[in-house]
């Protein structure tokens, strides 16, 4: 049954009337409008869904639209524009970290919670992040090098 709800994403609120069951991932894709965040499994184990809630990455394919209400969601399209990248982005970017580009969501978001909860990982941390995201293309190093050039870049500008 669909009930009323209002949910934040990306700083906005949405008035939605939902099913509080429906897995928040289809909310976002269907009835915000954000694709962002991908379908892959659907079962919580490849990270192509990933969203921020509070600031924490949790996958969106397993999170009841329920348990968002109150709560700030971000997704992809809430980190940065295409002419003002995020530093994660932009990072992304310059060391050539995406291939055909499916798990890229869930590598981006990973990486900003990380860099949130952890400024300066260890290389074990790192690795460790991503052990859930899954990549086909096989571009795990370029990512794992994107992260530690934000980590960097930060470092150098004082941040
Ligand atoms: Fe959510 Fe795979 S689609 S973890």
């Amino acid at each position: 049954m669909t009930k009323p709800i209002l949910l934040n994403v990306n700083g906005v609120g949405h008035e939605l009337r939902v099913d509080l069951d429906t897995p928040l991932l289809y909310t976002l894709r269907n009835d915000c409008g954000l694709n962002g965040p991908k379908y892959g499994c659907g079962l919580g184990a490849c990270g192509a869904c990933t969203v921020l809630i509070d600031q924490t990455a949790a996958r969106a394919c397993v999170v009841p639209t329920g348990q968002a209400q109150g709560h700030k969601v971000v997704t992809l399209e809430g980190l940065g524009t295409p002419e003002l990248l995020s530093d994660v982005q932009l990072a992304f970017l310059d060391t050539q970290a995406a291939q055909c580009g499916y798990c890229l969501n869930g590598m981006v978001m990973t990486a900003t919670a990380l860099l949130h909860r952890v400024p300066d990982p260890t290389e074990a941390q790192i690795r460790n992040e991503f052990k859930g995201n899954l990549c086909r293309c096989g571009t795990h190093l370029e990512i794992l090098s994107a992260v530690r050039l934000v980590v960097q870049r930060r470092l150098r500008q004082g941040a």
